[in-house]
């Protein structure tokens, strides 16, 4: 199993600091950055576009932090470039945003990026199996998307499990509902990148609700 990553949702943060939420987040020691793009067409919020990570990206130099940039637009195809552009480092598509999945991946690609794949809680793991030899990341939803702050759904562990008894070195992420009361039964499923919203920056010590969620994949790990 890939290495643990910590990947906390800047959708909790206060959004008219972000350059010190995103700062102080990479100090607790986070791995990635997740930022939760939504067009309000998809999903039923509006967030941030490129513009406002262009911004980030200006106070947080390419190398020093990794933007996961987690698309819950309906297509897909036409952001692609404006992300790159504004230093993204992984683009994570929705697999029901698009009907042509394998040349969304190539243009990520040849964009300059990583490519995800993220799966409603509704959408079965088999549906990425074909994709995932082109993919660097599938993303399990452990909520409906569109709003931080959800109740885990546990009932989405199988797919988890799936997908990481077929692709051992597959990086596995999960996102939704994830805090030091849930972390477990995702690492046990054997998910490796952990995003976390609520769990991290509203937690009383967000350095240590990092590390404790880094310490539940590590442990699972070593099983
Ligand atoms: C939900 C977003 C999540 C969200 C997670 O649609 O994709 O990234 O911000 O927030 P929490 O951890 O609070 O559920
Ligand atoms: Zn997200």
């Amino acid at each position: 199993m890939p290495e643990a990553k910590i990947a906390p949702s800047i959708l909790a943060g206060d959004f008219a600091n972000l350059e010190s939420e995103c700062k102080r987040m990479m100090r607790c020691g986070s791995d990635w950055l997740h930022i939760d793009i939504m067009d309000g067409h998809f999903v039923p919020n509006l967030t941030i576009g490129a513009p406002v990570v262009t911004c980030i990206r200006g106070a947080l130099p390419k190398g020093e932090s990794f933007f996961d940039c987690h698309m819950m637009v309906s297509e897909p195809e036409r952001w692609v470039d404006d992300f790159a552009k504004a230093g993204g480092d992984l683009y994570c598509f929705h697999y029901e945003a698009t009907e042509d999945h394998e040349s969304l991946i190539d243009k990520i690609h040849a964009a300059g990026m990583r490519a995800g794949c993220a799966i409603k809680p509704k959408t079965p793991a088999s549906a990425v199996f074909d994709l995932v030899p082109k993919l660097d990341m599938v993303l399990v939803m452990t909520v409906e998307p569109g709003f931080g702050g959800q109740k885990f759904m546990k009932d989405c562990m199988p797919k988890v499990e799936e997908l990481r008894s077929k692709f051992p070195d597959l990086d596995i992420e999960v996102d939704g509902g994830l805090s030091n009361d849930t972390i477990d039964f995702a690492a046990d499923a054997g998910a490796n990148v952990i995003v976390a919203g609520t769990g991290v920056f509203k937690a009383k010590d967000p350095q240590e609700a990092i590390a404790a969620l880094r310490a539940a994949v590590n442990k699972r790990q070593l099983k």
